[in-house]
């Protein structure tokens, strides 16, 4: 089979490979701790599960407008204004099967060749295949592993080039777990601006934030009208199976956006989006619990990691990863992770996973049980200790 070209710049996701190989062991026996896929281990609260239910009983089985149903994204423009302080309007979301298609979209409507996108590495992969798949070139932002993950503003300024089209923020980090302060949005937005430069914003995270409150450069002036917003319901209501998330776009964008949908997926799935109007409408109790969960799991494998030899952790401030450096084990990341997955039978992720920077650092997922933490760090402890 002869590909298309652009298929040798189409990267992946390798969580979702390294889950592939987990399940094989275990289908053969092996016992596996995973902590290599980004989702809850929470079921999705029952007001929700009723709310899609409901709606596959009432009728919410057909095709619906692309942008979504127009109620949904009311209420969401509702939850941006009051969480973010903006002032953005139902006409200024698109519903999405997931945040992720956002990336896709946004890239696809705006990137040429030879167009440059700055993005974070170590980053969510698909910032960097997206990039180059729609033939753009990726710049690298390095959060800098020696700094608490935090990015130089002056490193920043001097990656701009008249080429430079987008630039891509996540806020809670994933995979390192760092927040862009305010004083560092405000020099990231003052750089957009100066160089009329638009920004991604990616904030899935917004509620996974263990300090302080969130904040998004949307908040500094002129800001909102050239940058796109993502975020969506997989974390926040745990929801990853149900395929839902949105952008909040600039006014130009809508219609474009919008047509890519059309040409794509059509629509995401009605009873979902009416499960979503219930997530963000109904009680918050349970995602605020999950929250207050992950934060003291948070302290618990960060301590762990931090007493097994060669390890070091920053203490994530968002997000629900670990990101250890394990340079002091000598292993190669990727070797280690491998390792660990066929030998100790704990599943994470090589740094690397998440662009160049990445490397001599793991990802350790805390969206688990406390015992299954608890038996992860005794593996991994054994581990390096025989070896
Ligand atoms: C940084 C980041 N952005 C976006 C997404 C997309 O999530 P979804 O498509 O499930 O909404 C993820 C999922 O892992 C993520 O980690």
């Amino acid at each position: 089979m002869k590909l298309a070209k652009r298929m040798n710049r189409l990267g992946t996701e390798t969580a979702f490979e390294v889950l592939a190989k987990a399940q094989k062991l275990e289908a053969q026996g092996k016992n596996v701790i995973h902590l290599e896929i980004g989702e809850p281990d929470f079921n999705t609260p029952e007001n929700i599960i009723s709310a899609g239910q409901n709606a596959l009983s009432n009728g919410f089985t057909s095709y619906n407008p692309s942008p979504g149903y127009g109620d949904l994204r009311d209420v969401i423009a509702n939850e941006i204004n009051t969480s973010r302080g903006i002032n953005v309007s139902g006409e200024n979301v698109i519903v999405t099967p997931g945040g992720k298609p956002i990336m896709f979209f946004v890239m696809l409507a705006l990137i040429e060749s030879g167009d440059e996108v700055l993005y974070p590495n170590p980053g969510f992969p698909i910032y960097e295949s997206m990039i180059e798949f729609c033939g753009g070139t990726a710049v690298p932002m390095k959060l800098h592993g020696d700094r608490d993950f935090n990015i130089d503003i002056e490193e920043v300024r001097s990656q701009i080039t008249s080429k430079t089209k987008l630039m891509i923020i996540n806020s809670p980090n994933n995979p390192c777990g760092s927040i862009l302060g305010d004083s560092e949005l405000e020099q990231l937005a003052n750089i957009a601006k100066e160089n009329n430069i638009l920004v991604l914003s990616d904030e899935i995270y917004s509620r996974f934030l263990f300090e302080g409150e969130h904040n998004s450069i949307t908040t500094f002036p002129d800001m909102l009208s050239r940058t796109i917003i993502l975020d969506g319901f997989s974390k926040t209501y745990a929801m990853t199976g149900w395929r839902i998330g949105y952008g909040v776009f600039p006014k130009d964008l809508v219609e474009p956006i919008s047509r890519l949908v059309t040409n794509s997926v059509s629509c995401t799935a009605s009873f979902t989006q009416q499960a979503a109007i219930e997530a963000i409408s109904g009680s918050q109790k349970e995602p605020n619990l999950m929250v207050q969960e992950f934060k003291r799991r948070r302290n618990l494998i960060v301590d762990g990691l931090n007493s097994i030899p060669g390890f070091n952790c920053a203490m994530p401030k968002g997000a629900f990863y670990a990101f250890p450096s394990i340079s002091g084990t000598g292993f190669p990341s990727g070797v280690l992770a491998n390792r660990l997955l066929e030998e100790a039978g704990v599943a994470l992720l090589a740094g690397e996973c998440f662009g160049k920077y990445g490397e001599g650092f793991l990802r350790i997922s805390f969206a688990n049980s406390e015992k299954n933490l608890n038996e992860a760090l005794s593996r991994i402890e054994k581990f390096i200790k025989e070896n």
